[in-house]
């Protein structure tokens, strides 16, 4: 080989080494950075980005996680129900969750206040749904504040709506929990409707996704645990006496006890 030769080889080899760099085979994240149109680049208002995490926050995490514990924790693992009535847990857990949910909810709308009038399917139907849920979740507030009184049988002056289960309080129990799941439910697709009008990158997907599989995989499995049981017998016990026990329970899957038949199923070995 001449020198001149192996000059043109080293040439050739060093013009080589970026178009090789270039060529490389894409590195797994770099998939998961790319926007979920497959564009090269991401751009978002610095206001639309808060709007995202905080509707985030509270769709997508606090409102569920509230949900959940009101569905399945009125009676706490480790309870002598019914020795132990009115366990308050589940209560102060929801509220707290719902009420920061809303506000997180509130301030997100706020943040995307004018930006409703983008082009393209998503970005509409978006908007239009991110009102309703939005309306929803005031009206889920509006409708827990104006449940009626609670009474109970040692108070013989005040009848309360939920221990007599008055048409009030069943009203309230049909429309806040089904109203509560349903918007739960479209709330996920609201924010992939919001991930595609706003091109978030893939990771973005699929960590949500992820998150989504396990509420729904804690759902289902509280749910096949029998732990869904009616508040009213959370709150005063299974006694026939009391008259919300003579009527049915609101509620899908919702599950009565005899003390026995709980103490078999969750009682101490
Ligand atoms: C002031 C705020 C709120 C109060 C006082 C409140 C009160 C209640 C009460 C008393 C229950 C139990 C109903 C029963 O089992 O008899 C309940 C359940 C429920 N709440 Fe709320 N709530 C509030 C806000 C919200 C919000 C904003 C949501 C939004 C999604 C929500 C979703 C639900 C759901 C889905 C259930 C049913 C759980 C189940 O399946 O048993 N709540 N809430
Ligand atoms: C369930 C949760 C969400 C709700 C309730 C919601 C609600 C809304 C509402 C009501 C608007 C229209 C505002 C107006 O009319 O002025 C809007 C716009 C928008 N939101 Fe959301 N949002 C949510 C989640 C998200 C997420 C997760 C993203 C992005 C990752 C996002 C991105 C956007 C974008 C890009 C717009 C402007 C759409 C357009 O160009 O018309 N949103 N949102």
């Amino acid at each position: 080989m001449t020198h001149r030769c192996a000059c043109f080889i080293a040439l050739m080899a060093l013009l080589a080494v970026p178009a090789a760099a270039h060529a490389a085979p894409a590195q797994p994240w770099d998939w998961l950075l790319t926007p979920l149109s497959g564009a090269s680049e991401h751009h978002i208002a610095g206001r639309m980005a808060w709007h995202a995490r905080l509707m985030v926050l509270g769709w997508g995490v606090l409102l569920p996680l509230g949900a959940l514990a009101a569905r399945f924790f009125k009676i706490v693992p480790g309870q002598e129900w019914p020795h132990q009535l009115d366990n308050k847990t589940w209560w102060h857990a929801h509220r707290l969750l719902q009420y920061a949910g809303v506000l997180a909810m509130t301030a997100g709308l706020g943040l995307a206040w004018g930006f409703g009038h983008g082009h393209g399917t998503a970005a509409q139907v978006h908007a239009w749904l991110g009102w309703s849920l939005c309306i929803a979740g005031w009206v889920q507030v509006a409708s827990g504040l104006l449940r009626g009184g609670k009474g109970g049988p040692a108070d013989v002056r005040l009848r309360g709506d939920h221990y007599d289960m008055t048409r009030r309080r069943i009203g309230f129990e049909r429309l806040h929990k089904s109203l509560g799941w349903l918007a739960i439910a479209l709330a996920w697709v609201g924010i992939a409707l919001g991930l595609v009008a706003a091109d978030a990158p893939r990771w973005m997907a699929v960590v949500l996704a992820l998150w989504w599989s396990a509420l729904v995989a804690a759902f289902v499995r509280l749910q096949r645990q029998g732990r869904c049981i009616d508040t009213y017998q959370a709150i005063w016990g299974p006694g026939a006496a009391h008259p919300g026990n003579r009527r049915p329970a609101v509620g899908w899957g919702v599950r009565r006890y005899t003390a026995a038949a709980w103490r078999a199923r969750f009682g101490p070995p």
